[in-house]
């Protein structure tokens, strides 16, 4: 496809899945805002990770922490101190850049200049004062990661929550970072969404549990209908590790920029936790009854972002195809085979005429499903165009009411990918779409 990202930008903004942020004002450069679709996709995944991650275990809880916690849990983290990307300015152009964005040898991005400032560290935490005093005492930071909220609480959950080593908390919300170089859409931005699970487990088994975590999260992708051959994990060097990791993985997937991370799969060991037990004063261990043993857990942190898999799943489901048309011809078709979890809207009612009489039965038909599914009724234009409207957005059924409908109470359900289309009582409707969705 001639420009895959073009694609899938220009239907997001059309078809008011995600767009620029403060658009009357020129936008917002790197913040977005999801309209009605887009709204639907990222409940959709954001459900998906806490269906895996949460519902369906025994040994994850959830958690919901403030954005903006005591400023001394980032001096603690180390973020205060060391959470910084490498800024460097062209001498020629004044434009700012990550460092490690640019080629080898430098150039400048903006005006192809080859000299630059040197290096600095630039802090990428949002910084603002808490309160009427603009002073050091009120300085608190928007949270970078969620993962913070899940150590602080940690003893306060475990205990509430009687769960034994390993266990892990999970949790899903809003972080920041004043990246220097936010881009490509929805996958860089500064203010975005992460999906975070800190898995506590005792010393000596962590590297069994980060195996484990790699090979479960990576699955969860496969699962959701990513193609595989587009999916790889990239163990990190020892050089780019985070200053409170012992190894980390990340899982990339190849996006028409190249590939780039999705998730990130970390061992922070009890980097954390010793931090905090440090900087409080309180105590973080964990006593473990059955062995009759206290100790300091170590983590194993799979991290994701809700707008980077949005952006994922947009890409990988984008397909263009020559279709044929009612009168013998093709057409161009554009679809996305998203995952029946993940697609926005799951089915469509479709009269096929404002007819008084068809009115009445299809929003009868429309009340059926509504309940059970997120789903839209679409009066407006050809059935032909109507049909790929929804295929557009990724609407794995739609169903037509016609004139027959109204003596034979039946209706013709149309399956997106295959096109194929199957005409059966309204009685079995849901009962159909319940086996398949
Ligand atoms: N707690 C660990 C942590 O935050 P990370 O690799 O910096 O690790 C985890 O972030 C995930 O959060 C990334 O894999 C990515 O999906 C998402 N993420 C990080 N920075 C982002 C940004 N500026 N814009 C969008 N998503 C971002």
């Amino acid at each position: 496809m001639a420009d895959l990202m073009e694609a899938v930008t220009s239907l997001a903004k059309r078809r008011g899945i995600a767009f620029q942020s403060s658009e009357i004002y020129g936008g917002l450069r790197s913040s977005w805002d999801y309209g009605p679709l887009g709204v639907e996709l990222r409940r959709n995944v954001r459900s998906a990770w806490w269906r895996s991650m949460v519902q369906l275990r025994d040994d994850v809880v959830g958690l919901e922490a403030a954005i903006i916690m005591s400023s001394r849990v980032w001096e603690a983290s180390g973020h205060v101190g060391g959470f910084s990307d490498p800024l460097v300015e062209c001498l020629s152009c004044h434009q700012r850049f990550r460092e490690d964005h640019l080629p080898d040898p430098r150039k400048c991005l903006n005006c192809g200049g080859a000299d630059f400032t040197d290096s600095r560290h630039f802090n990428l935490m949002f910084k603002t004062h808490m309160g009427p005093v603009e002073d050091d005492a009120s300085v608190t930071f928007l949270r970078p990661e969620t993962a913070q909220g899940m150590f602080v609480d940690f003893a306060t959950v475990q205990q509430t929550s009687r769960k034994k080593i390993p266990f892990g908390i999970a949790q899903i919300g809003k972080s920041f970072r004043n990246e220097i170089t936010p881009g490509n859409f929805i996958f860089r931005t500064r203010e975005f969404e992460q999906m975070e699970m800190e898995f506590f487990v005792k010393p000596g088994t962590d590297d069994e549990w980060f195996e484990y975590w790699v090979n479960a999260r990576l699955q969860w992708y496969v699962d959701l209908g990513i193609r595989k051959e587009k999916l790889r994990l990239r163990a990190h060097e020892a050089d780019e590790l985070a200053h409170y990791a012992k190894a980390a993985s990340d899982i990339e997937y190849e996006f028409p920029f190249g590939w780039q991370e999705v998730e990130g799969i970390a061992n922070r060991t009890d980097f954390d936790l010793a931090a905090h037990q440090e900087a409080s004063g309180e105590d973080l261990t964990y006593f473990d009854q059955e062995n009759d043993e206290r100790y300091l857990p170590y983590v194993v942190e799979p991290a994701a972002g809700v707008d980077r898999v949005v952006l994922t799943t947009l890409i990988d489901a984008y397909r263009e195809e020559e279709a044929p048309t009612a009168k013998g011809g093709t057409e161009k078709r554009s679809y996305l085979a998203l995952h029946k979890d993940l697609a926005p809207m799951k089915v469509a009612i479709l009269p096929l005429s404002r007819n008084d009489q068809l009115v009445p039965t299809a929003r009868a038909v429309h009340d059926l499903v509504k309940p059970r599914w997120m789903s839209d009724y679409d009066d407006a234009g050809s059935i032909g165009r109507r049909y790929r409207r929804q295929d557009e957005v990724g609407t794995p059924f739609c169903v037509t009411v016609d004139f027959d409908s109204l003596e034979d109470r039946q209706v013709t359900v149309r399956e997106r990918d295959s096109m194929t289309q199957e005409r059966m009582p309204v009685d079995t409707l849901v009962a159909y779409l319940s086996e398949r969705l």
